[in-house]
């Protein structure tokens, strides 16, 4: 086969009204969301399970890409299917986390930064020939009293623009994953500002790693009040602080930008999508790439049963639906009551 172009891949994964699945848990961080259903975490049961989610009847609908963690690339369905041909076979695009998870930031109490760029050349070239067409790197920016400070946001800006570079130069579009963290009690206010220095520090790096802009995309969270601030943002207040934000620090040539969701709830981050994306006058595509707010209903469901994967697979879609469809600004809260996986018919 021949390996599709990064401006190819970028274009698939922007199609209008579909957007992109995060599948890409680390080992601890699926232990931790099958702990919730009381399911064992091993290599059969996350098989299981992500092989529940991929196969999932017309996915490919609201679905172009998927982000796969290494494990998965690697693993076969129960009839012997490659999990990435699985997901070729319906024309979603492949993608791949790279970086080896955010840890302590030595000096900085409270702060982290990425790993992973450690023989990440090596493994660029295993991951395309094991079908991935688009690589993901996260870092992690907390806010707190005196944090984030600029070593922190320069620290992860910088592995940010180097794990792009390599990417590109393997010709794997980056997603380029800068997230502010919802957790605290600060302001919607607080989010922007830390938002906007956050990307500032981040497309500086990229420049000077010459990273080719319209080769990338970006995904971000949106700008939204803090978890456990008193006061929190109503949905307009939210779509016009996050448009606003991307419009002082992304450049235009960034073909797209995807929103991850972040701990919010699924039909939270649904509307607020869905208000952003009405959004008008901007220079890059909009669309989603959640991890929770697209799984969490159908992870409930499943349980580990195998009795139980139509039901779940039928969450998956319908969430799937809906932000297809908030994507395109027209999405509505009724839509929610519709019966499941019915919306498009
Ligand atoms: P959430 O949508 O659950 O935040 O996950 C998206 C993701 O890929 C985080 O790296």
């Amino acid at each position: 086969m021949i390996a599709p172009t990064m401006e190819s891949t970028i274009g698939a994964m922007l199609t209008a009204g579909k957007g992109i699945v995060a599948a890409d848990e680390s080992l601890p961080t699926i232990k931790k969301r099958f702990a919730d259903i009381n399911v064992p975490s091993t290599e059969e049961s996350r098989r299981d399970y992500r092989e529940m989610l991929f196969t999932t009847p017309d996915l490919n609908e609201a679905i172009s890409g998927v982000i796969l963690f290494d494990e998965t690339l690697r693993q076969r369905t129960k009839d012997g299917v490659l999990m990435p041909e699985v997901l070729a076979k319906q024309g979603i695009t492949v993608g791949i986390k790279v970086d080896k998870g955010a840890v302590a930031l030595a000096q900085f109490t409270g702060e982290k930064v990425t790993q992973g760029l450690d023989g990440l050349r090596e493994r660029l070239k295993e991951y395309r020939e094991l079908g991935a067409c688009f690589t993901k790197w996260r870092a992690v920016i907390t806010i707190g009293e005196h944090i984030p400070t600029r070593t922190c946001i320069e620290a992860n800006a910088e592995a940010l623009a180097m794990f792009a570079a390599l990417s590109q130069e393997a010709g794997l579009v980056p997603m380029v994953e800068p997230e502010v963290l919802m957790d605290g009690n600060h302001s919607i206010g607080r989010c922007e500002e830390v938002t906007m220095v956050t990307l500032n520090g981040v497309f500086a790096a990229l420049f000077e790693h010459r990273v080719v802009l319209e080769q990338l995309l970006l995904k971000t969270g949106m700008v939204l009040s803090g978890k456990d601030c008193s006061q929190q943002a109503d949905v307009p207040e939210v779509a016009e602080a996050t448009v606003r934000c991307l419009l002082r620090s992304v450049p235009a040539a960034v073909p797209g930008i995807v929103f991850l969701s972040g701990g919010q709830g699924d039909e939270a981050a649904t509307q607020r999508l869905n208000a952003i994306c009405r959004a008008s006058d901007v220079p890059w595509k909009l669309s989603f790439s959640f991890g929770r707010a697209l799984q969490a209903p159908a992870l409930k469901i499943w349980k580990g049963s195998q009795g139980n994967i139509a039901a779940a697979q039928a969450a998956l879609r319908h969430r799937a639906q809906c932000n297809g469809l908030a994507v395109e600004g027209k999405y509505s809260e009724q839509m929610e009551s519709a019966q499941i996986g019915n919306i498009r018919r």
